[in-house]
C-alpha cells in the first residue's frame, strides 16, 4: 500500500490517528506502528475492519499485530501536550494517550530475539555490548525506510520531514529522562560530540576572560580516554587546571567514591581557585562501576562548583536516568549503546536554567547557528540523519519486552551478576565491585597466573581470546598495590549482558580461560 493510500485509508477508518498524523511526516512503517496499537486496545470483537498489513521488517507479524501500545516513554508525569516546533508548527502528541489495555499476546520470544540479532557473528561470544551496543534487525529496517524516504525526494524530506522527525525523537527522550522541556534535549552523534559541546564553551570562557587562568575542572581518574583528551584540548590548553579524582579499584562501597570526590574538590578550591566544571561519569567505562551521581552533583552544589556535566555514555537502557533527580546541568547518553539505536546517536540534555544554556553550540557550525543547540544539532550539513529518526521504532521494539526498558535493565543486571559470580567462582577470583554498584556490565577478576602485567598485555590477551577462542571481551589492567602478593589478580574482564546473550557465551569465556590456565599460558608468551 502506498503511503498516500494508507493516509487516505487511515483518515476514513481511524480519524483520531489521522488527526495525529497530518501534522507529521511519518514513514510507512511508522504509520502502521501507530495503527497496530489502536487495534490492540480493542477486544477481538471490536474489529470493524481486518487488521492493517504488517510492516515488512517484522519477524513475526501475527505476534506484533496484537502487541500493545508502545509506552512512548510514559514513565514520567506524562501530560497531554502540543510541542511547539521552532518554526511555529506544532506536533500533536496525542498518540501518547491512547488508553492501554493489558497485553493480549506473549512478549517477544527467544526465537524472535534470535532473529532480531541474526546478523550478529553467531560464532563469536559477544559479551561486550558496552563498547558498541547493538541494533536489532527491525530497527535496521526502519532506518533503511528513513534512508529511502530521503533518497526518494530529498527536498521534500528536508523541508517537510526531517525537523518533525527529529522533534518526535527528542520528545520521546525528553519524557523518558524526565526533562522539563524538549528544548533541553538535543540529538548529536555520540557522547564524544556532546563532551566537545560542553567543553568548547568552557574553553571560550577562558579565552574571553570570564574564567581566570588556573580555575579548575574536576574529573574522575576513570573518565573515558577520549573525554580526557577533550579536556586537554579545550581546558588545559586554555589555561585551566585539571584535577583528577583518584578512585580505588576494586571498590566496595559508594562511600569510597564520595570521600575521594570531596577530597578532590578541596584540592580544587585551594589558593582561592574556582572550580568551574565537574565532569562526572554515570557509569565509568574501564573499570566499570555505577557512580552515585546524584550525591556527587549535590556535593558540587554545596561546594559552589559552577557547572556539572555527567558523561553517561552507557546509562540509558542500563541504569536509572532521571534529569530532575540527578540535577546536573548537562547530561549525555548514547542511544546506540544500550538503547538499540543504530550508530550513531546520543542525546545531550542541557538544563534550561543553566546560566550557559544559550552559549552552547554544536562544534560543526551550519545554517542554524544561534537558533539554540537543539536546532543547530538538527542540521549540521548534508548527511544521514536516520539514526536520529528511528527512536519511535526503538520504543516499539523495547515495548515487546516484559516491563519495557525497566524490565530489560533489571534482567540484564541480574544476569550479568549471575554470570560474573559464576566466572569468579570457576576461577577462584573476585568481582570488581558489589552487585549493587553495577548495572548491565561487571568486572570479573582473571586468574593471576595469566601474568597480566600491563595495558599492552590486556590488549594482546583480548586479541588472543578473539582469534583463538572467539570470545569478545575487553580487559583492564590493575597494577598491584605495594605489598600485594605476586600472582594476585591483576587483570579484570568487563562482561556485559544484553538481551541477545545466552549463558553459553559466558561458558565459552570460562572454558577459554580454564584452558589457558591448564596449558600453563602466560601473557609473556604472546608476541
Ligand atoms: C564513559 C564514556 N564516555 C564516552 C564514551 C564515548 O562514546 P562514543 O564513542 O559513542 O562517543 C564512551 C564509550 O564507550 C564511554 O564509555
Amino acid at each position: 500500500m502506498s503511503s498516500l493510500l494508507l493516509r487516505k485509508w487511515t483518515s476514513q477508518c481511524y480519524p483520531e490517528v489521522f488527526k495525529a498524523l497530518i501534522f507529521s511526516c511519518l514513514s510507512l512503517s511508522e504509520i502502521l506502528g501507530r495503527i497496530r496499537p489502536i487495534h490492540s486496545t480493542l477486544s477481538h470483537g471490536d474489529f470493524l475492519l481486518p487488521p492493517p498489513p504488517s510492516p515488512s521488517p517484522s519477524p513475526s507479524p501475527s505476534l506484533q499485530t496484537l502487541t500493545h501500545l508502545p509506552s512512548m516513554a510514559s514513565h514520567h508525569h506524562h501530560h497531554p501536550q502540543e510541542d511547539p516546533e521552532p518554526n511555529g508548527a506544532t506536533i500533536n502528541n496525542n498518540h501518547h494517550h491512547i488508553p492501554k489495555k493489558p497485553k493480549l499476546t506473549p512478549f517477544i520470544s527467544d526465537s524472535e530475539i534470535c532473529s532480531e540479532f541474526a546478523h550478529h557473528d553467531l560464532g563469536t561470544a559477544r559479551i561486550n555490548n558496552g563498547s558498541f551496543g547493538c541494533c536489532p534487525g527491525s530497527i535496521i529496517a526502519a532506518q533503511r525506510d528513513w534512508q529511502l524516504q530521503y533518497l526518494k525526494q530529498p527536498d521534500h524530506f528536508y523541508f517537510n520531514c526531517l525537523r518533525t522527525g527529529i522533534l518526535r525523537s527528542r520528545t520521546i527522550i525528553k519524557d523518558l529522562i524526565n526533562a522539563e522541556h524538549v528544548d533541553e534535549v538535543s540529538l548529536v552523534d555520540n557522547a564524544t560530540t556532546a563532551a566537545a559541546i560542553i567543553l568548547q564553551q568552557i574553553g571560550w570562557a577562558f579565552a574571553e576572560g570570564r574564567f581566570q587562568k588556573g580555575d579548575a575542572v574536576v574529573m574522575l581518574h576513570y573518565a573515558y580516554g577520549a573525554v580526557k583528551k577533550s579536556i586537554e584540548a579545550y581546558v588545559s590548553r586554555a589555561g585551566g587546571y585539571v584535577i583528577e579524582v583518584q578512585l580505588p579499584f576494586p571498590l566496595s562501597s559508594n562511600d569510597e567514591i564520595v570521600n575521594e570526590f570531596r577530597k578532590a574538590l578541596e584540592r580544587g578550591k585551594r589558593n582561592g581557585r574556582r572550580v568551574r566544571l565537574a565532569v562526572i561519569d554515570h557509569i565509568t567505562s574501564m573499570p566499570c562501576v555505577v557512580i552515585p551521581v546524584k550525591e556527587l552533583v549535590k556535593i558540587c552544589r554545596e561546594e559552589a562548583v559552577d557547572q556539572v556535566f555527567v558523561d553517561a555514555a552507557h546509562a540509558i537502557g542500563c541504569t536509572d536516568v532521571d534529569m530532575k533527580e540527578i540535577g546536573a546541568d548537562f547530561y549525555t547518553s548514547n542511544l546506540h549503546k544500550w538503547f538499540f539505536c543504530p550508530p550513531s546517536v546520543a542525546f545531550l540534555y542541557c538544563r534550561k536554567l543553566a546560566s550557559t544554556h544559550s552559549d552552547l553550540h554544536h562544534p560543526v557550525v551550519s545554517h542554524e547557528y544561534g537558533n539554540g543547540l537543539a536546532i543547530e544539532s538538527g542540521w549540521i550539513g548534508t548527511r544521514d540523519y536516520s539514526a536520529q529518526l528511528v527512536v519511535p521504532s526503538v520504543m516499539e521494539f523495547i515495548d515487546r519486552f516484559e516491563g519495557g526498558i525497566e524490565g530489560i535493565k533489571k534482567r540484564n543486571h541480574d544476569a550479568v551478576v549471575e554470570m560474573g559470580e559464576m566466572l569468579v567462582n570457576a576461577w577462584g577470583t573476585n568481582l570488581g565491585c558489589p552487585p549493587d554498584m553495577c548495572a548491565s556490565m561487571i568486572m570479573v577478576g582473571l586468574p593471576g597466573c595469566l601474568g597480566i602485567s600491563s595495558d599492552l598485555d590486556c590488549l594482546k590477551l583480548r586479541t588472543h581470546l578473539r582469534e583463538s577462542f572467539r570470545v569478545e571481551v575487553p580487559i583492564y589492567y590493575r597494577a598491584p598495590k605495594d605489598g600485594e602478593e605476586i600472582g594476585s589478580v591483576s587483570g579484570y574482564a568487563r562482561i556485559s549482558h544484553q538481551v541477545y546473550n545466552t549463558v553459553d557465551d559466558y561458558y565459552r569465556f570460562r572454558d577459554a580461560i580454564n584452558q589457558l590456565v591448564h596449558d600453563g599460558f602466560t601473557c609473556a608468551l604472546l608476541p
